[in-house]
This record gives C-alpha cells, sequence and structure tokens, in this order.
C-alpha cells in the first residue's frame, strides 16, 4: 500500500461558469467570483477570454488599477501588449505567463495584438495577506520557452510548470509567491494518467481547457467527467489524480495556502475592510497608484 497517497481529491463542486464582460466590453467566461462560485481561497477570480471573433476582444482592457492582490495572465492563444505605470511594458503570447503582483498599487492596460484570430487566455486573481497588501509592486513574466515541462511519457501526461515545484522535483520560474500556489498546465495524451501529491491544507481547482478529464472519484469508476469549459474545486484528501479518455485533454491544476482573513472587494481592489477599498479609490483618483 502506498501510505503517501491515500485520499483522492474529488470535485467539491463543477462549474460552467458564466458569460462576462469586462474592460472594455471583452467577452468572456467568468469562472470564479460567478453567481455560483464565490472565491477559492487564495484565488479571488478566474476568467477564460477566449474568441476568434475581433469585435469580441478589440476594446481590450485599457488603463485600469489593482491594488492588494496579484493578477496572473496565462495564455493559450494569440498576444496582448500590457503596459503599466511603473515602467514595464510587453508582449505575451501562447504558453507565456506574466505574474503581476499588483499589492500597494498599479495602473495596467492589457490590449490584444491582433486584429484577427483566436484570443485565449486565462486571468487569475490571487488574494495577498493584510502585510502584503502595501508592499511595492513588481512582475514576473516568463516566455513559453522558460516554463519547465515535467514530462511523464510512462503515463501520457506532461506538465508546464508555471510555479510550484512538482513531485518529480521541477520547479516553475514564478517564485516568492505569498500564497506558495502550485500552477500546472497539465496536457494528457489518449488515456493519460498524472497524479501528483497535494498537501491537505491547499486550496485549488482544476479548470479544463481542452478535451476531457476525468478527476479522482472515491473509485475509479465514478471519477467525475470535466468538459472543456468546466472547473471543479478540489475537495478534500491529498493528492490529484488526472486522466483522459480516448480524446486526451488538458487543464490547469492550480492550489495554494489559504489566507484566512477578511476579504472587501470593490472593482479592481481586493482589501480587508471597505475603508481601505474606499481608501484605494480615493488614492487612485488623487494619482498616488
Ligand atoms: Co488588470
Amino acid at each position: 500500500m502506498n501510505t503517501h497517497s491515500t485520499t483522492p481529491r474529488t470535485a467539491a463542486l463543477v462549474t460552467d461558469g458564466e458569460a462576462a464582460s469586462d474592460g472594455a466590453g471583452v467577452r468572456m467566461r467568468r469562472m470564479i467570483m460567478s453567481g455560483e462560485l464565490g472565491m477559492i481561497d487564495p484565488f479571488l477570480m478566474l476568467d477564460w477570454f477566449r474568441s476568434d471573433q475581433p469585435q469580441d476582444y478589440l476594446g481590450g482592457f485599457p488603463d485600469h488599477p489593482h491594488r492588494g492582490f496579484e493578477t496572473v495572465t496565462y495564455m493559450l492563444a494569440g498576444r496582448m501588449r500590457h503596459w503599466d505605470n511603473k515602467g514595464h511594458e510587453g508582449v505575451i503570447g501562447p504558453g507565456d505567463v506574466q505574474w503581476m503582483t499588483a499589492a500597494g498599487g498599479i495602473v495596467h492596460s492589457e490590449m490584444p495584438e491582433q486584429e484577427n484570430g483566436l484570443l485565449s487566455g486565462f486571468q487569475l486573481w490571487v488574494n495577498l495577506p493584510a502585510d502584503k497588501k502595501m508592499q511595492p509592486a513588481h512582475y514576473q513574466e516568463f516566455a513559453a520557452s522558460s516554463i519547465p515541462l515535467d514530462d511523464r511519457p510512462d503515463t501520457g501526461a506532461q506538465a508546464r510548470v508555471v510555479t510550484g515545484t512538482t513531485s518529480k522535483g521541477v520547479t516553475g520560474p514564478v517564485r516568492d509567491i505569498v500564497t506558495e500556489p502550485i500552477f500546472l498546465d497539465v496536457h494528457l495524451a489518449p488515456g493519460g494518467v498524472f497524479v501528483e501529491p497535494l498537501s491537505p491544507d491547499r486550496m485549488g481547482f482544476v479548470m479544463v481547457h481542452e478535451g476531457e478529464v476525468w478527476l479522482a472519484g472515491e473509485n475509479e469508476a465514478d471519477a467525475p467527467r470535466l468538459r472543456e469549459g468546466q472547473l471543479a474545486v478540489l475537495g478534500p484528501g491529498d493528492h490529484v489524480r488526472l486522466s483522459a479518455g480516448e480524446k486526451g485533454g488538458k487543464a490547469l491544476l492550480v492550489a495554494g495556502k489559504p489566507i484566512g482573513e477578511p476579504v472587501a472587494h470593490g472593482g479592481p481592489f481586493v482589501m480587508n475592510t471597505r475603508d481601505e477599498v474606499i481608501q484605494a479609490f480615493e488614492d487612485y483618483r488623487a494619482g498616488r497608484m
């Protein structure tokens, strides 16, 4: 008996998300912070923007502020140009990640760098604890080529490791995130299986973005099937088991350490109290962000 892996994380909830629009009219699916699912501490929000209709995305996300948390953009297709008022500018494309720790405040824009074709990517909001919310903003940005692969050819699985360290010792390039997350993009060949230990104190989710993926059930036969576009909240347990049918599948596996503090959310600001959110709006209006 394997004494290290005894209880698989099953799906505590499965959601299709809801249609949403943000920025200057960008159409997306809101998976976390929707009507069905609030936060999965420390993850505040997850959006999947995906369209090959330029009118759905050309408006982009013009200048807007953030304070009190981190925004993570992970691209699947197309290109976005980002700019911010702290001196960063660049373009991210398929497989690239930008992990922006907005913390004390930043004003940025994210605009599609294309006028046609498919634009697809995720934006994840990761909360910060009270003692990190007002630190200086900073960025970590990595091209697809610098995101290592945890390759498991014996089980038909590969994981792109954005942050965290897998059980095979592969460490992602995004470092020093206070909630100690893992962010994996797991690619399963037809019939592939990916098993990864995950400490019981970590909260997280599986988000299927291609094909179909089974998340372990209490036993092999009752594993819930997740279709493309579905997110499962991970229930209690000490490991995650993902498997694919004859079509294969791709899914994000993201988990982190819950913060357990009060959350006051107002627009682009996520603080601990309502007064701190009001202060954030005042600071933004006064040009102090
Ligand atoms: Co933003």
